[in-house]
């Protein structure tokens, strides 16, 4: 089993006693699956010692009740990570992690006005805000993302190239199901038959449809997506499946299937934002 670290106090002391060894890391909020423990593999593949971090943030929630829903599955967590060689588990109480109360804040003006950031305003700050204190507290050679929150990959790696933070940021491809299902602690709250209806989201967005018609496949399908959209090289979504909201990310045929020549949009299909579909 990881050895269980509390503290950032305690885990500092304990960095200088690794001093010399390499570090990945990888922060997670618990609720582990596959997706989570490929991070891990790999990050015991490329460094000497592995740290994970379960910490369920409470400021990158939208709603209070999401935050309490969310589901602690601390027991189940450390046996999958020790089946993944990871050596410490970093899991602060949001006392530690907040001894500002939350009012030194990481924001980005750009990145996180889009897509997720328009549908869920300050989720990407509380990210920010949260990674930051991580990789500080932390001190990781290496840390690892997957690439199934694109958007916040993206916020990560530019947060750290502008302030300069002495750590390289590892991009990692969405774990899927056999179905194409991409990987989340969410989908254990679909139902059976919403399951069965999931996989559409990927094959969709892979499909040489454009945004429109994707969108307009998912309604029909009975989804209520917000968002399909391309840029960034990717062709990115999200749709709730009943309560449960699913995001997910492809690399865009050509780079940017509903880009022109320009480089320009011409296609982009919010839901509320811009009424499309
Ligand atoms: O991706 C997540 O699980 C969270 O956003 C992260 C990076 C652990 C920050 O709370």
């Amino acid at each position: 089993m990881p050895t269980i670290v509390s503290t950032p106090t305690e885990w500092r002391s304990l960095r200088k006693s690794l001093a010399g060894r390499s570090v990945g890391f990888v922060p997670t909020m618990g609720n582990l699956h596959e997706g989570h423990i490929d991070l891990c593999r790999r990050a015991r593949a490329e460094n000497d010692i592995v740290v994970a971090s379960i910490f369920v943030n409470p400021t990158q929630f939208n709603q209070a009740s999401d935050f309490e829903k969310y589901a602690r599955t601390l027991e189940a967590d450390k046996k999958l990570l020790a089946g993944a060689g990871v050596d410490y588990l970093f899991h602060p109480d949001a006392k530690d992690m907040y001894p500002d109360d939350y009012s030194i804040k990481v924001g980005e003006e750009e990145i996180a006005k889009e897509l997720e950031g328009a549908f869920r305003p300050g989720h990407f700050t509380g990210m920010l805000t949260v990674v930051m204190k991580l990789l500080n507290i932390i001190g990781a050679e290496r840390a690892y993302f997957g690439e199934k929150d694109f958007q916040q990959l993206l916020l990560v790696k530019k947060m750290v190239a502008a302030l300069f933070m002495p750590v390289e940021i590892i991009a990692c491809p969405t774990v899927r199901a056999q179905n194409g299902l991409a990987l989340s602690s969410r989908n254990a709250r679909l139902t059976p038959e919403q399951l069965e209806k999931a996989p559409l989201l990927a094959e969709l967005l892979q499909s040489g449809m454009s945004d429109a018609a994707v969108m307009k496949k998912l309604e029909e399908a009975g989804f209520k997506p917000e968002y399909v959209d391309t840029r960034w090289g990717r062709r990115l979504a999200a749709a709730w499946l009943g309560d449960v909201r699913l995001i997910d990310n492809v690399p865009a045929v050509n780079g940017g299937a509903a880009q022109n020549a320009a480089g320009q949009h011409n296609e982009v299909c919010h839901a509320a934002v811009s009424g499309c579909g």
